[in-house]
């Protein structure tokens, strides 16, 4: 029997009790608890906590002070990078090596310390200098002293945008990323290479990059006021519509639904022309794909929302990245605590056995 399944869709390869999206997207459960429960309730730090140690507090700690070694200002790059370098700068140990505790520690660390390069990473990106720490002291939750640091200010609307974006994104099942982030913690490695493999799998557009390809999309179709034609051009020449479709999702994702009530909330400028590239876009999927449900997933309204924050598109898989700290240290944890050193195997459809000479 051929077992293959290209991607591996629907193949289980963990059992998790962190979270797991169910296909008919009602709803988004991080523990148990509804992603709709917890944004504006309790800051994303406290939502680390409740994916990472099942508890809100202590929740995720503030950064302590590192300087990166030299920064480029291309954030995804600056945070691999920069994060697999803190494994020896810091000694951290080999996850063979220590007990869970000791790995929550140092993913606690890590976590905190990957949310401040990013911001710094972006101040470089701007051709300004990362806010000193007594500025970035002055903010209350990691959203605020996120952008302090990022850029020595802090609007409540844009400290909002961010929270909730990172909530939203805090956690979803075993996705490319977080995959990466087991199959490396289950090598025993230390969690600092765990953590960078996983923002290498995130920086491609399938998965935690394309919110920096809706805002070109929404800037055309507003210039245009014709997204209709925009949605039609684009399929014809066989183009994806940044922003839908999900591998698990068969209906409308959650995490939609929460970042399109937000950036209402906060006054977008953005969102009518969202709201009617999005019809347009469902519309014309539906027409081309009857039979396969291609819903809003997660990362249109994201666009729309970091856009109140002004954070530049080519930030965003960084952000995402951010965002997924929860996550990955969740599930490094776990796969530390049950897992078992990963290795499928392939099937081999080469050539047979032949000679050297017929090469
Ligand atoms: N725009 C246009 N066509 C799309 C589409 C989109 N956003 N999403 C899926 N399709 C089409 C594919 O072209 C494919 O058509 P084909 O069978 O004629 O080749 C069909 O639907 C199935 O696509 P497939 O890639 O197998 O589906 P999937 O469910 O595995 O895809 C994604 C999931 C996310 C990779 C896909 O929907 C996509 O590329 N979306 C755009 C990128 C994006 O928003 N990524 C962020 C995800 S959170």
């Amino acid at each position: 029997m051929n077992s293959f399944k290209p991607g591996l869709e629907g193949v289980v390869a963990f059992q998790t009790e962190i979270a797991e999206p169910d296909r008919e997207g009602g709803a988004l459960r991080y523990r148990g608890v509804d992603i709709e429960e917890l944004v504006g309730e309790v800051p994303y730090e406290k939502v680390w906590g409740l994916l990472v140690d099942e508890n809100l507090e202590p929740g995720m700690p503030d950064p302590e002070a590192y300087e990166p070694v030299s920064l480029t200002g291309n954030a995804p790059a600056d945070l691999q990078a920069e994060t697999a370098r803190l494994s020896a700068v810091w000694g951290l140990k080999k996850l063979v090596d220590i007990d869970a505790e000791q790995a929550r520690d140092d993913l606690a660390r890590l976590s905190a310390q990957m949310m401040s390069i990013v911001a710094k990473s972006a101040a470089v990106h701007d051709g300004r200098q990362p806010a000193p720490d007594d500025v970035v002291a002055q903010g209350q939750t990691a959203a605020e002293k996120f952008l302090l640091r990022w850029r020595g200010e802090a609007d409540p609307k844009q400290v909002q945008a961010i929270d909730t974006y990172w909530i939203c994104t805090a956690e979803h099942g075993l996705n490319a990323s977080t995959f990466t982030a087991r199959i490396t913690a289950s090598t025993g490695a230390d969690c600092g290479a765990a953590m960078s493999a996983a923002v290498g799998a995130l920086s491609g557009p399938l998965h935690g990059g394309a919110p920096a390809r809706v805002l070109p999309m929404l800037n055309e179709v507003a210039s245009t006021g014709d997204p209709e034609s925009y949605v039609r051009d684009l399929l014809s020449r066989h183009g994806r519509i940044m922003g839908f479709g999900h591998r698990v999702y068969r209906a409308e994702d959650p995490r939609s639904r929460v970042l399109k009530r937000t950036a209402k909330e906060l006054g977008s400028p953005r969102i009518e022309v969202a709201e009617a590239l999005e019809e347009a876009a469902l519309a014309a999927l539906r027409e081309l794909k009857p039979d396969y449900v291609i819903a809003t997933n997660v990362e249109f309204y994201s666009a729309v929302v970091l856009d109140v924050a002004e954070v530049p598109p080519d930030l965003t898989p960084a952000m995402f990245a951010c965002a997924r700290v929860a996550g990955w240290a969740a599930h490094i944890i776990e796969e530390k605590r049950t897992g078992r050193l990963i290795r499928p195997s392939a099937q081999y459809i080469g050539p047979t056995s032949r000679a050297l000479s017929a090469v």
